[in-house]
């Protein structure tokens, strides 16, 4: 079985939970874009939705299945936000982020009365950190916001380096919301609670990948079939 038959399965592990009117919020990703695909299709069989894209490729893609679309401002409380995660530990905190779209997708999912997260076993950790945390700060001042993380994470004594965001063709990555990316790579995140808080508290920093007490279950696809994981 292939990462992206268990990503398609752990969307499809949602259809049930599903029910015509919600509003739902729509990940980013290429899991997310499978559970997309399965909203298309059950629009296509009558149901009625109506969902808030997490980012500009989320929402092209959405379009392009007649998904009707709204925004958080006409919907401001969604029933239902449904993403994928880079890293998912067993209480259910995440890394997200590593498609950059993490601002959008934090706001939808914490405006949505449940979120549920979908993946592939590959995502399943013991501990966060392994995969570089995304930290979206602002284009103004960028290099003063990157020497303040840098200093934060020496006073909490991480070790490991921070980078800015490159495109495959090494521009800088700006992202939906017009800021830009820096990655920490830390290794690990011992307090994920604490480091979130700092790194929040940074003028300049608009907002992490990390995902503490978000998501309310996850969907966790592979060859084995689907784990739900609850919180
Ligand atoms: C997008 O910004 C991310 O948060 C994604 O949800 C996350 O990176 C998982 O992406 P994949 O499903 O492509 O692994």
């Amino acid at each position: 079985m292939t990462a992206d038959q268990m990503k398609r399965q752990a969307a499809e592990a949602i259809v049930p939970h599903l029910k015509t009117g919600m509003k739902l919020g729509l990940g980013t990703g290429s899991t997310a874009r499978h559970f997309v695909d399965c909203v298309g299709e059950l629009i296509r069989k009558g149901y009625n939705f109506t969902c808030v894209p997490t980012s500009e490729a989320t929402k092209k893609q959405a379009e392009s299945l007649n998904i009707p679309l709204t925004t958080l401002e006409k919907e401001p409380v969604l029933d239902l936000t449904v993403d994928g995660a880079d890293e998912i530990t067993p209480e259910l905190h995440l890394i997200k982020g590593g498609g950059g779209a993490m601002l959008r997708e934090k706001i939808v999912a914490t405006s949505s009365k449940q979120m549920f997260v979908i993946a592939d076993e590959s995502k399943k950790v013991k501990q966060l950190g392994a995969f570089p945390l995304p930290v979206e700060i602002a284009l103004f001042g960028s290099r003063a916001t990157a020497m303040k993380i840098e200093r934060l994470l020496i006073n909490l004594k991480y070790q490991g380096s921070i980078g800015a965001r490159m495109t495959k063709d090494n521009k800088l990555y700006i992202t939906d919301n017009g800021n830009m990316i820096v990655d920490l790579k830390l290794g690990r995140i011992d307090d994920p609670v604490k480091l979130d808080a700092y790194l929040a508290s940074i003028p300049g920093v608009m907002d992490t990948g990390l995902f503490i007490n978000v998501a309310r279950k996850a969907f966790i696809a592979s060859p084995r079939g689907v784990e739900i994981i609850s919180r």
